[in-house]
C-alpha cells in the first residue's frame, strides 16, 4: 500500500505515458524489422535498441503507477511506422518532443503534489527521451 496519494490526473497522465512508450516500442520495433536492408544498415540497430529502452520505460512506469493504485493500460497510443526511412525517422522525431513535452508535465505535476519519487522517475526518462531525440534529429540530418 503506497502512502503517496497521487490525484487522478497524475494517474492519468501516468496511463498516458505508458500508452506511449508501448506505442513506441513496436513503432521502433517494426521500423527496425522493415529496414534490415542496405538502406537501412546504419540505424537498425537504433531502432532496435530504442524499442528495447522504450519497453523498459513502461515497465518503470507500469510498476509506479500500479503501486500508487492504478491498473496499467495495455493499449498503445496510435502508431506510426511510416514506409520510407525519412518518414520513419520524422514519426520518430514528433514521437519524443511529444515524450518530453509530456514528462515534463508529469515532474512539474508530481511535485506539485509532493510525489517526488514519480518526478525523479521521469527526469531520468526525460534525460533518455532527449537522447532518442537527439540521435533521431542527427539521422535525419544524415538522409
Ligand atoms: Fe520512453
Ligand atoms: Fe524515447
Amino acid at each position: 500500500m503506497s502512502l503517496q496519494k497521487d490525484s487522478k490526473k497524475l494517474c492519468d497522465m501516468l496511463n498516458d505515458a505508458i500508452a506511449r512508450e508501448i506505442q513506441v516500442s513496436i513503432q521502433y520495433m517494426w521500423q527496425h524489422v522493415q529496414w534490415i536492408g542496405v538502406k537501412g544498415f546504419a540505424v537498425h540497430d537504433e531502432f532496435k535498441s530504442t524499442a528495447v529502452a522504450e519497453m523498459k520505460h513502461a515497465e518503470k512506469i507500469a510498476e509506479r503507477l500500479f503501486y500508487l493504485g492504478g491498473i496499467p493500460t495495455t493499449k498503445p497510443a496510435p502508431i506510426t511506422v511510416g514506409k520510407t526511412l525519412k518518414e520513419m525517422i520524422k514519426a520518430d522525431i514528433k514521437a519524443e518532443e511529444d515524450a518530453i513535452k509530456m514528462y515534463k508535465g508529469i515532474i512539474e505535476l508530481a511535485s506539485k503534489e509532493g510525489d517526488v519519487t514519480t518526478a525523479f522517475i521521469f527526469k531520468e526518462i526525460l534525460e533518455q527521451e532527449e537522447e532518442h531525440h537527439d540521435t533521431f534529429t542527427t539521422l535525419n540530418e544524415a538522409l
